[in-house]
């Protein structure tokens, strides 16, 4: 298998590291292409199996190179905030749509088929708000973050239709787990509320914490996507990735004082413009096709882990 790995872009990153530590662990080589923008070396083992190519999905010829004897792809780079998009369109759509438009056309040339793609919920917008979302629900993308996701995701359908690639199209809802970066304002509301926690600082909650999400943990996705890379066969339309369940994020709270045997102080401010009230995923297609672990990773023991307890 060593000589031809898997290669994973975006793979120093947060649900990029916990896939490549369980394909080492199923015995696969892992070449990770990323510019380590949010990405951390340190996220990576040091394990000779593990080849780091730092370096830019906007780069069609280190893309050429990633690429390169690869077996398949799952391809997670790109600027993960949405208000990162909102700030600098045309920044983030050199990571978010040429990135991807580069890999479909070096996958072409190398005969290389199978990719696994990482969309987002954000493709729906507010539409299904309130219901289980199906992946039929009409797009309708508020951001340059999620218009760049449902362009790739048509991309990839092209290059299925025309070039016999085979993608493998997820849309992911909220993930949490270990080495999710808390550092910016953006970044997902656990691995925020998770460290200001921790380090006993007020935590600020934008609206009355009584908006939903529905939180998968990291290692019940990744155990997804080795499904996905592991299956003989690619079926036609894009998967949730979500549990049907929605959590406020009061509930969050209570879960991580739990976790943590107590909470500083939290405080209440208007909501933000934008934020979706309510977003759960009916997972019926994902059930059908992929075995979730039963039951899926519990919000406690998800929240235990990411706080290394
Ligand atoms: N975390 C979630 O809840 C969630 C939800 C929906 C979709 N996603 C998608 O999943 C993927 C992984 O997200 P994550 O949460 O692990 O975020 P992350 O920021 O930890 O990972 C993204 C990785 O891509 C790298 N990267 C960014 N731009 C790049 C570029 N131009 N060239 C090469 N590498 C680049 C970063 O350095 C980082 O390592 C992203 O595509 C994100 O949009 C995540």
């Amino acid at each position: 298998m060593a000589d031809f790995p898997i290669l994973v872009t975006g793979g120093a990153g947060f649900i990029g590291s916990n896939l490549v530590d369980t394909l080492l662990a199923r015995g696969y080589s892992v070449r990770v292409l990323d510019n380590l923008s949010t990405g951390k070396r340190e996220n990576l083992p040091a394990d000779g199996r593990v080849e780091l190519i730092v370096g830019d999905v906007a780069d069609a010829e280190c893309v050429r190179q990633a690429v390169s004897g690869c077996r398949a792809v799952v391809h997670l780079a790109a600027v993960a905030s949405v208000q990162a998009s909102v700030d600098d369109p045309f920044g983030t759509h050199q990571s978010n749509l040429i990135g991807t438009l580069n890999l479909c056309e070096a996958m072409r040339e190398a005969g290389v088929r199978r990719v696994l793609f990482a969309s987002s919920a954000a493709v729906y917008g507010n539409n299904g708000e309130g219901q289980a979302i199906d992946e039929d629900t009409p797009k309708a993308p508020l951001t340059p973050y999620a218009a760049d996701k449902l362009a790739s995701e048509h991309y990839l359908d092209f290059y299925r239709r025309q070039h016999g690639l085979e993608p493998v199209i997820f849309r992911f809802f909220n993930i949490f787990g270990p080495r999710q970066d808390p550092s910016s304002p953006y970044s997902g509301v656990i691995s925020i509320f998770t460290e200001r926690a921790q380090k006993g600082l007020p935590i600020t909650v934008f609206g009355d914490g009584e908006q939903t999400r529905d939180f998968v943990y990291v290692g019940d996705l990744v155990d997804v996507l080795v499904q996905a890379l592991e299956s003989p066969v690619v079926e036609e339309g894009a998967v949730n990735v979500g549990l049907n369940r929605a959590t406020t994020l009061n509930q969050l709270l209570e879960a991580i004082g739990e976790v943590l045997g107590g909470l500083p102080a939290v405080g209440y401010q208007a909501p933000r413009a934008g934020d979706i009230r309510h977003s759960r995923a009916n997972n019926a297609r994902l059930l059908q096709r992929y075995r979730l672990p039963e039951p899926p990773t519990d919000m406690r023991d998800g929240l235990a882990r990411l706080l290394g307890l």
